[in-house]
């Protein structure tokens, strides 16, 4: 099915179950710890040796006393596992060797028939490196950043941005960093590998099933058809699980050199520095304005590293397109750096864009003296700024602005910062805008009706613990006429249809639509079936109705199962209008006045983001993401070592996420909208845009606190006290 012109009225609009607040139906597997994850799955153990060193060689390499230890099976490394193929997705290798590319890069596994086993021979394996000095700090390798070739990160120009900065007279030009962030997910990542001749069954936690059987098969130099993933319970991924991962690739070495099934957790200190992280940016904005508050120009430079043949982070994303504005510059330039693989994190590009962007314009709103609220309405645009031709396909930006702050009190805040006592503590309140795009992809999804009336819905998309699984079933209800009971949703296995996969906040939307697509086949073959129109064949309450007459569905395959298979595919409507996802938080801090202690007190998002399909797993998204905005503002922070090259604090103890007690009370408001571009679902997606413009929220709300403006995250003690009003 294509989706080509906006949608019209369809079955999803019916609302007897899309748009209710539903319970997750696979909540209660994982509260009685029932439902499989990757791990849990009985195999030989193996355990993962890093490299040691940063960049160079590995001059020898001896397993030998590893080998003879105790319950050892195998010993895979670069050398035993022969020629390796490389994936699309991944810049480094993911089994190292002779040459390091980056700490922690996978060299070695050790396989054994217990775990401690396989981590006790794993530490007889002996490496010799010839090490090499590599480039490891963005702030010096900055002047030598280039352009990255792609089209989509070229510079990008609109207007005459230099002569109208120099003309306003109202300027700002502030440089902004954000650090080296860490999914930092529960789950590790984690595969059972298991081989029935040369056929490979992967049980793993994978956000994207068919790019990384892909690359699987590509690695091992096999055959797409020989590998099958089966990925149905992911304990989060943020991003960190988009790509095949060294632990899969070993897993799969690891079976084929034991001859038995192998099971690979990436062990937590090996994780940061072996898989990919958001990468560090140095920002510059450049505002210039009218002194009634209209942005006449306004520049967005970032810098950010990558190894060889990687990517800048995108974090000037928004700027394209969030304020108005004649003239505009956006500018990428990407560094060479031996760290570890930078790559997307939730809302790559707009989170730590915004980051920055979303202070200087509460700064520039400053020099204005204008209400920071104000200064972004009277810079919207219902237009992309630089295709005047081209409109957004829904934007409630003012909406959701205004609506915030209304329900959370602005008109009570003092503008004047570092004026509101409460005890010891310096009251502040801030607020940022929220922005991130809405990408669709293509999605399938094949759906069953039996003789019992149960529809059963197959599809390869994952549930990284978003709740895939919920609005998938209230899809396929929805479009079926049946109750959510009757529906179940098998996920995550490539033995089923292709569908969009968890990333970018495409998931929701795209995977109900494929839903919807294959639900349509089935609806034809039912009406048909029932000897009635399908063209005019309604399903609700079990039946199906069409020219006055009524069956029950159960009837439709009484003589045996029907299947209904398709997919949605999406044809240049987003060429025609920009889809984004908007919003606004608002952010109550308290900071100490003696130790520059933050605390956050109160939390609000209000957001437009299409349909929401479940509002109660559509909050749990957004209240989570709000979380990880906090930590980014806050805590969040891999400290690099700029002489080895690596990130220091690589466990859970040292890199700090926030926990319940730093978790204040957290409100979300999902505006009432519907976006007919988007899909016939007329979703859009909010994984990722409720973590967009936390950061910068908090930071505004600390400086209407203190009056002390933090411009390089995250926001720790120590960068406030100094300058903390006397107290
Ligand atoms: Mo997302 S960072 O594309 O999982």
């Amino acid at each position: 099915m294509k989706f080509l012109t906006p949608a019209t009225t369809n079955p999803i609009d019916q609302l007897k179950v899309i748009g209710h607040a539903t319970d997750r139906i696979d909540g209660p597997y994982k509260t009685t710890g029932t439902a499989p994850y990757a791990y849990e799955r009985e195999a030989a153990y193996g355990y993962v040796v890093g490299a040691g060193i940063a960049k160079g060689r590995i001059t020898s390499l001896d397993v030998a006393e590893a080998r003879r230890a105790p319950g050892v099976l195998a010993v895979v490394t670069a050398d035993s596992a022969g020629k390796l193929g490389k994936g699309k997705f991944n810049t480094a290798k993911l089994l190292g060797g002779p040459e390091i590319q980056h700490y922690h890069q996978a060299i070695a596994l050790v396989v054994a028939q217990t775990f401690e086993q396989a981590r006790a021979a794993a530490q007889l394996v002996k490496v010799k490196y010839s090490k090499e000095q590599g480039a490891y700090d963005l702030a010096k390798a900055k002047d030598g950043a280039k352009q990255h070739k792609d089209k989509e990160n070229q510079d990008k120009k609109v207007g005459d941005f230099d002569g109208a900065y120099n003309a306003a007279p109202v300027r700002l030009d502030a440089t902004y960093t954000t650090p080296d962030q860490s999914h930092a997910m529960m789950e590790p990542h984690a595969s059972v590998a298991s081989w029935q001749g040369d056929k490979l069954t992967l049980w793993t936690a994978n956000q994207m099933i068919n790019w990384s059987k892909g690359d699987m098969a590509k690695t091992l130099g096999i055959p797409e058809e020989n590998v099958r993933l089966v990925s149905p319970y992911i304990g989060g991924g943020f991003g960190g699980k988009l790509f095949l991962r060294a632990e899969a690739l070993l897993a799969a070495l690891g079976a084929k050199a034991a001859g038995r099934p192998v099971k690979v957790a990436l062990q937590r200190p090996l994780m940061i520095n072996n898989t990919t992280h958001r990468p560090a940016t140095i920002q510059r904005i450049r505002i210039g304005a009218t002194r009634e508050g209209k942005i006449s120009a306004i520049a967005h430079e970032s810098w950010s590293g990558d190894l060889p043949d990687g990517k800048p982070e995108t974090a000037v994303q928004q700027t394209q397109l969030l304020y108005a504005g004649p003239n505009r510059l956006t500018r990428m330039r990407l560094a060479v750096l031996d760290l570890p693989e930078g790559n997307a994190m939730r809302a790559p590009g707009e989170a730590p864009g915004l980051m920055a962007l979303e202070i200087a314009m509460d700064e520039m709103a400053e020099k204005l003296k204008m209400d920071p609220i104000t200064f972004r309405i009277i810079n919207d645009t219902t237009v992309d700024p630089a295709k005047r031709e081209r409109k957004f396909s829904t934007r409630r930006y003012v909406d959701c602005l205004r609506m915030g702050a209304q329900r959370f009190g602005w008109d009570k805040r003092n503008p004047q910062p570092g004026k509101t006592r409460d005890g010891r503590w310096l009251v502040g309140i801030g607020m940022a805008s929220a922005f991130r795009n809405n990408l669709v992809q293509k999605s399938a999804a094949r759906v069953r009706l039996d003789a019992q009336g149960v529809v059963t819905v197959e599809t390869d998309m994952t549930d990284i613990g978003t709740g895939s699984y919920t609005i998938i079933a209230q899809t396929a209800a929805e479009m079926m006429g049946v109750p959510l009971k009757q529906v179940v949703v098998r996920l995550g296995d490539s033995d089923f249809p292709v569908s969009a996969g968890s990333g970018g906040q495409w998931g929701g939307n795209s995977s109900t639509a494929g839903v919807y697509a294959a639900c349509v086949k089935l609806r034809e073959l039912a009406a048909q079936k029932l000897g009635l129109d399908p063209t005019v064949a309604e399903f609700a309450h079990g039946e199906v109705r069409a020219d006055g007459r009524a069956f029950p569905l159960i009837q439709a395959a009484a003589n045996g199962e029907l299947v209904g298979e398709d997919a949605m595919e999406y044809g240049d409507l987003d060429k025609k209008f920009q889809q984004s996802t908007f919003g606004a938080h608002f952010v109550e801090v308290g900071v100490d006045a003696a130790t520059g202690e933050t605390r956050v007190r109160r939390m609000l998002a209000v957001c437009a983001a299409g349909r929401i399909l479940n509002p109660k797993s559509a909050r749990s998204q957004v209240i989570g993401a709000m979380t990880m905005g906090l930590g980014a503002a806050l805590m969040e922070d891999l400290v690099v070592d700029h002489r080895a090259g690596f990130f220091v604090n690589h466990d859970l103890a040292g890199y700090e996420v926030p926990v319940h007690a730093d978790i204040p009370h957290q409100e979300v408001i999902f505006l009432d909208e519907t976006d007919p571009v988007s899909s016939p679902m007329k979703a859009k997606g909010v994984g990722e845009l409720g973590i967009c413009g936390v950061g910068a929220a908090v930071a505004n709300a600390i400086y209407n606190a203190t009056g002390v403006r933090v411009r390089n995250y995250p926001i720790t003690l120590d960068k406030l006290i100094a300058k903390m009003p006397d107290f």
